[in-house]
């Protein structure tokens, strides 16, 4: 088997290429190397026949298009996005670009690519399009979890710029035939995610004997997985999922911020040899909320299950996992925050 797989250098993309290396699938990395990226996560050794990378952007339609004609893959799983919220805020026009437009000339290349091959090639191939949960937008807290038929409500930018590429992917589904899986996913977790987003902003803030930025009051609920269960959700879809249907992945989460930041604590009490006496509230900063902040997202995901899928990784084990994985892999993190992040930024919305 033979995929393109986009974003395969962020934080679900590397973890889902290794995944899929070690099932000896053939794969192509493209990606853009943005600041979210991490080239290093990847850690594939040279000679791994199984592997290549070509540095792209998604809006290239041409490159694109050269790239499936000499790859001849299979299919396409995307992932390459702008995926962080509050920079959606601060400046809403990279998310524009690379989810709205980098999705449509995906679509358009795998179309005309698709329309060179002949009946039994054209088969096999398959467009998979990773997005969220946050294209549901805030559900209150008595409502039932959104599954693939709830509508979209989306808040942010980031969310919005998802759900706009969603429908892209249905149109060109419905419209050109093209055979599209769509995917939405709650919050993932586990090693190599960027220290901007909240379980290793919170990690690492507490490694540095900074307070953890809490937004508001902490009482936003998500939805959480590991990312090796969103990698294997992915790939049982890519084998087994229905073309032109969505599959909401989730692990059935559901905890407050301050919840998981006051495990994240304890975790780390145990684990770091560097006491902290101190209890968990004079630990942390009740920062500005973030404008428009949902405050509930949860995810039915009785539809994936149809298809043998169900989550494996027990959240409390995952955290502490994920804990300490930060803990030992300092060198990855902090070369991050050296050059091009700053832990402060979190409150600071303009
Ligand atoms: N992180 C989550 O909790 C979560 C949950 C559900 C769905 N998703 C979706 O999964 C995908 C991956 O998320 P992530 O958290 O790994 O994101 P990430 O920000 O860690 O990685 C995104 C990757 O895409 C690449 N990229 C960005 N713009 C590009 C462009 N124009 N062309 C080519 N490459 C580009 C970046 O260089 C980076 O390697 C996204 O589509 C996101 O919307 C994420």
């Amino acid at each position: 088997m033979r995929l393109v797989v986009t974003g395969g250098a962020g934080f679900i993309g590397s973890n889902l290429v290794k995944f899929l290396l070690q099932k000896k699938i053939n794969i192509l990395n493209f990606d853009a190397l943005k600041y979210s990226s991490n080239i290093k996560s990847l850690n594939i050794e040279k000679q791994n026949k199984y592997y290549q990378f070509i540095k792209g952007n998604i809006c290239d339609e041409k490159k694109f298009l050269q790239l499936l004609r000499k790859f001849k893959p299979n299919g396409v799983i995307n992932l390459a996005a702008e995926s962080h919220v509050d920079r959606s805020i601060d400046n809403p026009a990279p998310f524009l670009k690379t989810n709205i437009f980098g999705t449509y000339s995906l679509l358009k290349a795998s179309n005309t690519y698709l329309s060179n091959l002949d009946k039994k090639e054209k088969k096999f191939f398959k467009f998979i399009h990773v997005s969220t949960d946050e294209v549901y937008g805030d559900l209150p807290l008595n409502s039932k979890p959104a599954n693939e038929l709830s509508s979209f409500n989306p808040s942010s930018p980031y969310a919005a710029s998802k759900a706009s590429s969603d429908h892209l992917v249905k149109a060109w589904a419905r419209t050109y035939n093209l055979p599209v899986i769509i995917t939405n996913c709650s919050n993932n977790y586990g090693p190599y995610q960027h220290p901007e987003k909240f379980i290793p902003h919170t990690i690492i803030s507490i490694l540095k004997n900074k307070k953890i930025p809490i937004y508001g009051n902490g009482k936003q609920i998500r939805d959480w997985i590991h990312v090796r269960d969103h990698s294997d959700a992915i790939f049982k879809i890519f084998k087994k999922g229905k073309i032109g249907e969505t599959y909401n992945i989730g692990a059935s989460n559901q905890k407050r911020n301050l919840e998981i930041a006051k495990i994240i604590f304890s975790v780390l009490k145990t684990f770091n040899k560097k006491k902290n006496n101190k209890n968990f509230f004079h630990n942390v900063n009740f920062v500005k909320d973030r404008p428009g902040h949902d405050k509930r997202y949860a995810i039915d995901g009785n539809k994936i299950k149809k298809l043998g899928w169900i989550p494996k990784v027990n959240f409390e084990q995952g955290i502490e996992e994920t804990v300490k994985w930060y803990l030992e892999n300092k060198n990855w993190w902090s070369k991050i925050l050296k050059n091009k992040y700053k832990l402060e930024r979190i409150g600071k919305i303009k």
